[in-house]
């Protein structure tokens, strides 16, 4: 079928409103509702894996380097990630039998494509996360897990990045339960976090007036900058990403406790920084860096919850997004990380769906 823009003005607009629903059909797919389980794909026996590896490119990189985060904490399991590009050139140690997972959108970029084969000549079984059920990589993986964003046309990753998120959540769940790190109880509540997302997506979606004023600010700016803690870092990381590609501003992702080591030389009231701070067990840390750039006079954007805004005060703009369980709030906040970067680049004339020197799918090494 043909796929068009409906009434939208790019595809990019139209994928990024349709999230809660493919995030809600990825779900159903990798979640057993009924018994509020994570589905352990077929073939796959966590409790005798002892660490992971994990490759991407771009965006799924991104994906990845969140899930590693979860993969740790509930599966207690060391994960070893890298973008595709690096990973097979740095020969890193790997064990037969060992299991490696590619994400990537489109299952055809060259660099994941050849990781892929490399782990695979060193023994170790292959689980990809992918959007194209019929590409190279679905099709050369012992177990495929489907995102199921349905075709993604914007060159930059949105609803495919959200559902890769939620398959790797459903994924470290349902590896957490299986290593006995989790209890059923504890499965029962992380679940629970999963299944309120889409609707949490919906109410995140309601953000996109006042981010369309704010984007008029960055559209004037060279230069900005995110900040995240722990899974807030990779989705700073993410933001920086979407707004470079498609309004070419320049823009860098850090770690907020890594500010101090070079990024604060940049800081003055021309560039902006987006704070990526849910109020959970980090948010002092990262307001506290959030100051440091406050008192050399930095714009500061923040992006917190309700409680997150009364606790750090005044800032140059708050982004309230709702109340999440910690575990979910990559989900939720890579919404506002869209939603910014698409209307800087609106606002800026760019041509959205097809940013110059891009591609949507990159096989060529
Ligand atoms: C290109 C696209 C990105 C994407 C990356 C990885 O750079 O523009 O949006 O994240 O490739 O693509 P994949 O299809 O492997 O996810």
């Amino acid at each position: 079928a043909m796929i068009d823009k409906g009434n939208y003005r790019h595809f990019m607009a139209k994928e990024i409103a349709e999230q809660p629903e493919v995030v809600g059909h990825t779900l159903a797919h990798h979640l057993d509702m009924a018994n509020m389980r994570a589905r352990v794909p077929d073939g796959i026996d966590f409790a005798t894996l002892d660490r992971l590896a994990i490759s991407a490119c771009g965006t799924a990189f991104y994906a990845g380097l969140v899930a590693r985060y979860w993969f740790e904490k509930f599966a207690r399991m060391p994960v070893d990630i890298d973008i595709a590009s690096e990973f097979r050139y740095r020969e890193p140690p790997l064990k037969e039998g060992g299991l490696a997972i590619m994400i990537s959108q489109s299952g055809e970029t060259a660099d994941t494509l050849a990781t892929l084969r490399h782990c695979r000549e060193q023994g170790m079984q292959i689980a990809s996360v992918c959007n194209v059920p019929t590409s190279t990589i679905a099709r050369d993986s012992d177990a495929v897990l489907p995102t199921l964003a349905g075709p993604e046309i914007g060159v930059a990753s949105t609803k495919a990045f959200t559902c890769q998120l939620a398959t790797l959540a459903a994924l470290a769940v349902a590896a957490g339960r299986a290593r006995k790190v989790l209890t059923a109880e504890d499965e029962f509540r992380l679940v629970n976090a999963l299944i309120e997302v889409p609707r949490l997506m919906t109410e995140t979606l309601k953000l996109e007036p006042q981010i369309e004023r704010l984007a008029k600010t960055f559209a004037h700016s060279r230069d900005a900058l995110y900040l995240g803690r722990g899974t807030s870092y990779p989705i700073a990381l993410e933001g920086a990403l979407k707004l470079k590609e498609i309004s070419y501003i320049h823009a860098e992702g850090y770690a907020a406790g890594e500010l101090k080591h070079g990024p604060i030389a940049l800081i003055d009231e021309d560039v902006p920084v987006v704070v990526v701070a849910p109020f959970d067990q980090l948010f002092e840390k990262t307001v506290s860096n959030m100051q440091e750039v406050q008192a050399r006079g930095g714009k500061v954007v923040l992006i917190t919850d309700a409680e997150g805004a009364i606790v750090a005060g005044e800032t140059f703009e708050t982004l309230i997004v709702p109340t999440s369980y910690a575990f979910v709030s990559p989900l939720i906040y890579a919404i506002p990380m869209q939603l910014l970067a698409y209307h800087t680049a609106v606002f800026m004339g760019t041509d959205v769906d097809q940013p110059r020197n891009l591609a949507k799918s990159v096989t060529v090494e």
